[in-house]
């Protein structure tokens, strides 16, 4: 896969024009990134802050020939490769909150949303949209004491150019893989050794029956595994729940 930047100052959502250019029949490896969004879209209908100058706001366009249910796999497959390629470059001790928010000290700093176009057999794209925040100074609301970024933590200003290469690289790296054995299992060991939830008390936020356990790790589909006071261990499905810490974010 080759990655073919396209840029733009200011857009809506990266997302929604990755979408637009891929139903126009952008190739996978196009890249929508901008410096600024006006309505940038976290997940769970959530906005996410996107000022200009400071930040990554990017999405990738994807075609894999996989069935659609395994398309959630690759954000897992982001959120692995954002996790070490900033690693690489800066050497903080990033973290994966399952499924896909990266950490750093417990704050999140950066957050994935995937959406696709299929039907039931076939994938038309996947469109892999990644926040990171890279040169924030301060957050404020809600976000203080939750939220971080790259430059908060390294304590110097950080060029987001390398960033994204570091992390696009990781990911053509970590993309092969996954779509060698169309799952996760050449990725699980390195994901569950970064998973800030391991062996930690979470709750499993869903409308329907919500209940607590300790996280395992992931599967080799990417479902959490999470073990109940009674010893039974339910496999948690990315689509269907949140997580939190039995008594903070993480
Ligand atoms: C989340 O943590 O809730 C996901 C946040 C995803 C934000 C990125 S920024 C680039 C892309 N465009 C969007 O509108 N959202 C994603």
């Amino acid at each position: 896969m080759k990655i073919d930047i396209c840029f733009r100052k200011e857009v809506d959502s990266t997302n929604d024009w990755a979408k637009q250019m891929a139903g126009e029949g952008a190739p996978e490896g196009t890249l929508a990134l901008a410096d600024s969004q006006i309505l940038g879209r976290g997940r769970r209908g959530r906005s996410w802050k996107s000022p200009a100058g400071d930040n990554l706001y990017m999405s990738l366009i994807l075609r894999p020939e996989i069935p659609p249910e395994k398309a959630s796999g690759l954000t897992l497959v982001m959120g692995l490769s954002a996790a070490q390629g900033i690693t690489d470059v800066l050497e903080l001790p990033v973290k994966i909150k399952w499924p896909n928010d990266l950490v750093i000290e417990e704050k999140k700093f950066c957050g994935i949303l995937t959406e696709m176009n299929a039907d039931r057999q076939k994938i038309r794209f996947v469109v892999v949209g990644i926040g990171i925040n890279v040169n924030n100074s301060a957050f404020s609301g809600e976000l203080q004491g939750r939220a971080t970024s790259l430059k908060l933590e390294k304590g110097t200003v950080i060029d987001k150019d390398v960033i994204l290469e570091a992390v696009m690289a990781a990911f053509e790296k970590n993309y092969k893989i996954f779509l060698k054995t169309q799952d996760l299992s050449g990725l699980v060991e390195e994901y569950n050794r970064i998973l800030v939830n391991r062996s930690r008390p979470v709750r499993v936020l869903n409308p329907v029956n919500a209940f607590e356990g300790v996280a395992q790790g992931i599967n080799t589909s990417g479902e959490l595994l999470v073990e109940r006071a009674d010893g039974s261990v339910t496999a948690v499905y990315a689509g269907e729940v949140s997580v939190r810490g039995a008594s903070s974010y993480v």
